[in-house]
């Protein structure tokens, strides 16, 4: 089985101690750390922009992951590259050029990933498998942290592997909203090998050991 890939969510941190936090993931077996950027209008929240990511990056050890919850994506990739992003993922439901924005991430030299709300196809997919690196698929609805995983997203990781497959191209699935060690094994067996996690993390006597325990189920 290869490896799994973990993404803390900093969303679930004391954002009064991100530095902290930061160092935490840092340190931990964590092999990214989970960026969300809300814009209050493609999700009814907001959550901070890129003077707080600089500050994250300047602490991270680990590589950013930034996951784009944004409408006009396009005007803000230069901006998480400068945060320091490895991986940049677009919502598939606001972009209009899909494939010319995974093209624009990965010139400048990140991961270009698509994100799929729980209500949208994988068929959105079929014509640029060969253009991105990640899929992430949302299992709860975006814009909170702490919500309740959405048990269709099995189903879903499934239809992924297989489009993946069959274009015989080797993806990140990766999963976020309500992933926890429950969930987690199973999420792996259906295909998934990425899983965001932020309140399971945060909210857990010992985040350290709760990201060890995601790695190696
Ligand atoms: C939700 C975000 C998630 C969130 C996950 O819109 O995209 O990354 O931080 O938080 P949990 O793990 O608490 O569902
Ligand atoms: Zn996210």
């Amino acid at each position: 089985m290869s490896e799994i890939l973990i993404a803390p969510s900093i969303l679930a941190a004391d954002f009064g101690n991100l530095a902290a936090a930061t160092h935490m993931i840092s340190e931990s077996q964590a092999d990214y750390i989970h960026i969300d950027i809300m814009d209050g209008n493609f999700v009814p929240n907001i959550s901070f922009g890129f003077p707080v990511t600089q500050a994250i990056y300047k602490h991270a050890k680990k590589p950013l992951d930034f996951h784009l919850m944004i409408n006009n994506p396009d005007n803000y990739l230069e901006d998480c590259v400068n945060s320091g992003a490895k991986i940049i993922t677009v919502h598939a439901e606001v972009c209009n050029h899909l494939n010319r924005t995974l093209h624009r991430i990965k010139e400048l030299g990140a991961l270009a990933g698509v994100a799929l709300n729980p209500h949208t196809s994988v068929d959105v997919l079929k014509n640029v498998i060969n253009d991105l690196d990640l899929v992430l698929i949302m299992s709860v609805n975006p814009g909170f942290g702490g919500q309740k995983f959405i048990e269709n997203t099995y189903a879903k990781v499934k239809e992924i592997k297989q489009l993946a497959d069959a274009a015989d191209k080797n993806i990140l699935i990766e999963i976020d909203g309500g992933v926890n060690g429950e969930n987690a094994p199973l999420l792996v067996k259906a295909g998934a090998n990425m899983l965001v996690a932020g309140s399971y993390v945060f909210n857990s006597m010992n985040p350290s050991q709760t990201i060890q325990s995601l790695k190696n189920p």
